[in-house]
C-alpha cells in the first residue's frame, strides 16, 4: 500500500504516533504542523505542512501542496484538538467557542477538503479522534466534551451521506493517553484517573494509533459510523 495519508496534529502526541505508524507501512504521510520543527518531522518520513485548522485558507493551502506532492488524500485523520478546561461558571464565550471552532469546526473544514478528492476516486477514509470524555462528561470540560461529542453525530451523519461512495466515516475514542494534553494533570488528578481505568494504566500514542490504522485498512472495510473505545475500558456501557 502507498496511499497518501494526511494526519492533521501529526507534529506531535498521538497524531505523530498515528502518522508513524502509516508511514512505517509504507504510506505517504502529509501531517499538519504549527509548531515544532519541520526538518526533524521531515526526518520521521513525513511531509510537514503548516495548517491552522481554524483558517479555511490555510487549510485549502496545505491540500493543494500535499495533493502536488503526494496526490489527493485518501486516508483523512482528524486528529488536531486542544483543551481549555474551565467550570462553565467561569467559562468565557471564547473559552467554549475557541474549542469548538478547532476540534469540531476545523475537523468539518479538513473533512469537507477531503471530500472533494475522495468523491472523484469513488473511495476514502475518514478517521476522528474523539475522546472517552465526549461519552461519559467530565466536570470542567463542558466545551471539550461537546467539541468531542459532536464528532460522532458528524461521523454518523457522513457514514450515512456518503456510504454509497465507499467513503467510511469511523471515530476513535482515546481515554487517557501519554501526551503534553495529560501532562498539565497533577499526580493526584492521574492516581484518580488510573484508579478508574479497569486496565490500570494511561495508553501509550502507539495504541491508539493502532486503531486507527486497522479503521484504514482493507480489513474495516464493512465499518462505517462506528465510535470504537481505546480507553482501557474506562468508558465501558457509554
Ligand atoms: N491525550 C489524551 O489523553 C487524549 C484523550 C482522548 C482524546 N485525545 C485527542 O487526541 C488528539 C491528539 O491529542 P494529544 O494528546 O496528542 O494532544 P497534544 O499533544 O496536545 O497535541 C495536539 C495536537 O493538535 C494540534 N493542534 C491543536 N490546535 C490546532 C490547530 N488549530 N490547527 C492545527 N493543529 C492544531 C497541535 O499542533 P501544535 O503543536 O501546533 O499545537 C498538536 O499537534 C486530540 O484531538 C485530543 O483531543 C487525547
Amino acid at each position: 500500500m502507498s496511499r497518501s495519508v494526511l494526519v492533521t496534529g501529526g507534529n506531535r502526541g498521538i497524531g505523530l504516533a498515528i502518522a508513524r505508524a502509516f508511514v512505517d507501512a509504507g504510506d505517504k504521510v502529509a501531517i499538519t504542523y504549527r509548531s515544532g520543527d519541520p526538518a526533524e518531522l521531515e526526518k520521521a518520513g513525513v511531509l510537514p505542512v503548516k495548517c491552522d485548522i481554524t483558517d479555511t485558507e490555510q487549510v485549502e493551502q496545505a491540500y493543494k501542496e500535499i495533493e502536488e506532492k503526494h496526490g489527493p488524500v485518501e486516508v483523512l485523520v482528524a486528529n488536531a484538538g486542544v483543551t481549555k478546561d474551565q467550570l462553565l461558571m467561569r467559562m468565557s464565550e471564547e473559552d467554549f467557542t475557541s474549542v469548538l471552532d478547532t476540534n469540531l469546526t476545523g475537523t468539518f473544514r479538513v473533512v469537507k477538503r477531503a471530500n472533494r478528492g475522495m468523491l472523484r476516486a469513488k473511495k476514502g477514509r475518514v478517521v476522528l479522534i474523539s475522546s472517552v470524555v465526549g461519552l461519559l462528561g467530565s466536570a470542567g470540560q463542558a466545551n471539550y466534551a461537546a467539541s468531542k461529542a459532536g464528532l460522532v453525530g458528524f461521523a454518523r451523519s457522513l457514514a450515512r451521506e456518503l456510504g454509497s461512495r465507499n467513503i467510511t466515516f469511523n471515530v476513535v475514542a482515546p481515554g487517557f493517553v501519554d501526551t503534553d494534553m495529560t501532562q498539565v494533570l497533577t499526580d493526584d488528578q492521574r492516581k484518580g484517573i488510573v484508579a478508574q481505568v479497569p486496565l490500570g494504566r494511561y495508553a501509550q500514542p502507539e495504541e491508539i494509533a493502532a486503531a486507527v490504522k486497522f479503521l484504514a485498512s482493507d480489513d474495516a472495510s464493512y465499518i462505517t459510523g462506528a465510535v470504537i473505545p481505546v480507553d482501557g475500558g474506562l468508558g465501558m456501557g457509554h
